[in-house]
């Protein structure tokens, strides 16, 4: 294990474009379950609909009330948690890279907001499926983002137009786009990284798989940090099995 770990290390520091990709499990340790696993997101939900079928523009429109109770639980749950170590380890990684002169990147599933919360830049932080925090007009009376004000029940209503707002988030009905998910910015970096970081996350999604496939396929080398990982395919992936809150500081302030 030790030897994984300075083997990660050293690609790391010598990297001159990091990417790093996280997913669910970088927030376990801050009290956020996970999505696919036994208290996920996915599985918890109200009563009567089965939470996939709730995460869609369709559901939305068809029961705004019943999707805005899930999304405002789902919101509290973020509200109550705090960036753990692994959060800050980035935090730490991001900025000795920018006091080298080195590229760095965060690609983030999480719409926890807890990366931009530790502190990592936001004009290099990548939330992809969006953040929680945040609405939009569900109508697109503009493209504009607003945070979502106090709100314990009932529809939040668009600042502009007084019409329904949406969570800013990637529903499973829709696509990738550059305004609100970074879409080519992130194909972009995925031709121009040197090292690949990945923290808890199952792949489960187009824009992160297609991220990792390019760097497989580059002969990139391929970190990834998770108790159970993915068991990606490559000579040049590293596993190392563990919890992103101890991994992380293990590797980047060993
Ligand atoms: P998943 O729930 O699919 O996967 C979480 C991963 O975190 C699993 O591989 C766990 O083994 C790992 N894990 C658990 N605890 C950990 C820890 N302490 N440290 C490190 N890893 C740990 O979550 P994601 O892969 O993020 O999309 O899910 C991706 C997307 O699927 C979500 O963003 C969401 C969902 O559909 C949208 O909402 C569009």
């Amino acid at each position: 294990m030790s030897d994984t770990i300075d083997r990660a290390r050293s690609l790391i520091s010598g990297a001159s474009h990091l990417v790093v990709l996280t997913g669910a499990g970088i927030s376990a340790e801050s009290g956020i379950p996970t999505f696919r696993g036994a208290d996920g997101f996915w599985r918890v939900g109200s009563k009567n609909y089965h939470p996939q079928q709730m995460a869609t523009y369709r559901a939305f429109c068809a029961m705004p009330e019943e999707i805005w109770k899930w999304y405002l639980y789902r919101l509290d749950l973020c509200k109550n948690a705090k960036p753990n170590a692994g959060h800050r380890a980035i935090v730490k990684l991001e900025k000795s890279f920018e006091r080298a002169g080195k590229q760095f990147h965060l690609v983030t599933q999480n719409v926890d907001g807890l990366h931009l919360e530790a502190g990592s830049d936001p004009a290099t932080t990548y939330q992809v499926h969006g953040n929680i925090h945040f609405i939009r007009c569900a109508k697109e009376c503009s493209p504009d983002i607003h945070p979502l004000a106090k709100q314990n029940a009932g529809v939040p209503l668009c600042p502009q137009c007084g019409g329904f707002a949406r969570p800013h988030v990637l529903w499973f009905d829709e696509m990738y786009d550059e305004k609100n998910y970074k879409y080519e910015t992130v194909l972009t970096l995925s031709q121009k990284l040197d090292v690949l970081l990945i923290v808890g996350t199952t792949l489960q999604t187009s824009l992160p798989a297609l991220l990792v496939s390019a760097a497989i396929k580059r002969g990139v080398p391929v970190i990834d940090i998770n108790p159970e990982p993915a068991g990606l395919d490559g000579d040049r992936v590293i596993q190392i099995s563990g919890k992103a809150a101890e991994i992380l500081p293990e590797i980047l302030e060993g």
